[in-house]
């Protein structure tokens, strides 16, 4: 109830800014004017009640527009879906309106369900998740972030320069992801820039090896699959088209390759018949675990190497 009450204090104030202003990356992201009163839908100067000033904390901020109940923004993150509707009010934003269709699922994929189905995987957005695979240390096992991760993790509400308002430094490392889409706003179809899985390697750095001759890494006693190289090297069919089984996966410019051709940033709905991260991770129910892979099993590699 509390909970709600405070919800609903901070949806009338968040309605209150939203008529007021610009926006240039998106929503109530960025493009602040001098005189903004932007500030004040997520921040207090004396009575904030969380760190950083925030009336609430990130993961319920965020919730409060583009969660499943939320009104404030057209993508629905928890459901994963393009709502084209929810911010139609006085002063509504209407990003990608134009330009993605009513009820499409989102490009990121879903924090609670996916594709009509709960999820099977996803980033833990709670603050809570602090172990990152391959971070600083060896594939397979978990180092630590200085930070438990939240939305504002990966994207920064103030806007920035990189596609998709993503951090310009994530986990300390600095990240440039070429902005792709910033007029359109579509939000249904993949067009990634150069730097697209630099921001995975950002806390999974174990993970990007992008070995220039041909074949998979050895390090830390693993062998890895290369990513950032065109699909073709060993005459495999363009995933995008060859709709393998009536499956596609998308690609990076210039054809490439990247984390997530394979993986959703957000979660995915995948089925596994094994647990897909080997170890499991905490509160997850390990058998089931998709590793935010886009397709059921193994199928992304069918897609590409159809053996
Ligand atoms: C949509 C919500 C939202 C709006 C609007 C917003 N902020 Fe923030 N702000 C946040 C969040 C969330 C964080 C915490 C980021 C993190 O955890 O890394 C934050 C952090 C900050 C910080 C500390 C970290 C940093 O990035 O420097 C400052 C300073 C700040 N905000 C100032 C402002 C000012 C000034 C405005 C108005 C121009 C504003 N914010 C508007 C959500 C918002
Ligand atoms: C691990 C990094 C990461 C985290 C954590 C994360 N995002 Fe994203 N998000 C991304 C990436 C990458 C994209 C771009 C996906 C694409 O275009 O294919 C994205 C896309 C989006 C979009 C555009 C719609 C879409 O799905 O493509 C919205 C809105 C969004 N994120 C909001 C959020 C909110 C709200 C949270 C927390 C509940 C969150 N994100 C947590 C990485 C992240
Ligand atoms: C006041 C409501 C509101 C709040 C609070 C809010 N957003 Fe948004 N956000 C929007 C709207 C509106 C858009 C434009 C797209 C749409 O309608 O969904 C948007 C767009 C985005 C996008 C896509 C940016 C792009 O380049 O297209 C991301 C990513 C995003 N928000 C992340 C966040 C995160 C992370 C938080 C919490 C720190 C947050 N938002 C809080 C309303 C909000
Ligand atoms: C801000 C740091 C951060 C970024 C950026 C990030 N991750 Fe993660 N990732 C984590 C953490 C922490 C975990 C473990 C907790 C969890 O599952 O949320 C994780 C878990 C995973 C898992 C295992 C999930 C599971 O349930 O088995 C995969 C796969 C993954 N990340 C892939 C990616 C990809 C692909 C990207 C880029 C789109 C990415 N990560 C970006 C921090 C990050
Ligand atoms: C988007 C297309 C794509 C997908 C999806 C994909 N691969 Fe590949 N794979 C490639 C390309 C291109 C190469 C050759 C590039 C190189 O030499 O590193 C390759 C190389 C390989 C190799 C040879 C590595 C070596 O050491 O020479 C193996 C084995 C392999 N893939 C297995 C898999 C498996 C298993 C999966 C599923 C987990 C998978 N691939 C998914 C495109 C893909
Ligand atoms: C060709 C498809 C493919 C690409 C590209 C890919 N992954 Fe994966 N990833 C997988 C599969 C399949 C798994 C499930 C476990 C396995 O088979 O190793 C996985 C598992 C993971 C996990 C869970 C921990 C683990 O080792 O099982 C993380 C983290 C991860 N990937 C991060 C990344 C990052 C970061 C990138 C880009 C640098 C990336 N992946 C690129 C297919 C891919």
């Amino acid at each position: 109830m509390k909970r709600l009450l405070l919800m609903t204090l901070l949806l009338t104030g968040l309605i209150l800014f939203n008529v007021s202003l610009a926006s240039a990356n998106g929503g109530p992201h960025g493009g602040f004017t001098p005189m903004t009163d932007a500030c004040a839908g997520c921040h207090r100067a004396h009575t904030a009640t969380n760190p950083n000033l925030l009336m609430v904390n990130t993961d319920a901020l965020c919730a409060s527009c583009h969660g499943s109940t939320a009104t404030g923004a057209n993508t629905n993150v928890d459901d994963g879906l393009y709502l084209s509707s929810r911010d139609d009010g006085a002063g509504d934003y209407d990003h990608g309106a134009a330009n993605t269709p009513d009820n499409a699922a989102l490009l990121g994929g879903g924090f609670v369900n996916y594709q009509g189905a709960a999820v099977t995987s996803a980033h833990s957005i709670d603050g809570t998740a602090t172990g990152a695979w391959g971070n600083g240390v060896n594939r397979g096992v978990t180092g630590a972030l200085a930070e438990g991760m939240t939305c504002a993790s990966c994207h920064d509400p103030h806007g920035s320069s990189n596609y998709r308002i993503l951090n310009e430094t994530i986990n300390g490392v600095a990240v440039t992801v070429a902005q792709v889409d910033e007029a359109a706003k579509d939000y249904d179809t993949e067009q990634w820039g150069a730097g697209t899985s630099a921001m995975c390697a950002a806390c999974h750095g174990a993970y990007h090896r992008t070995n220039p001759n041909q074949g998979s890494t050895l390090d830390g006693g693993t062998y890895t699959h290369r990513v950032d190289m065109p699909f073709s090297y060993m005459g495999n069919d363009n995933p995008e088209t060859i709709g393998f089984g009536g499956f596609f996966l998308p690609l990076a410019e210039t054809n490439t390759v990247v984390c997530m051709t394979c993986h959703l940033p957000h979660g995915s709905s995948a089925a596994m018949t094994f647990s897909a991260d080997g170890a499991g991770l905490p509160g997850e129910t390990a058998a089931a675990d998709s590793a935010l892979l886009r397709l059921d099993n193994r199928g992304v590699c069918e897609v590409c190497h159809q053996k």
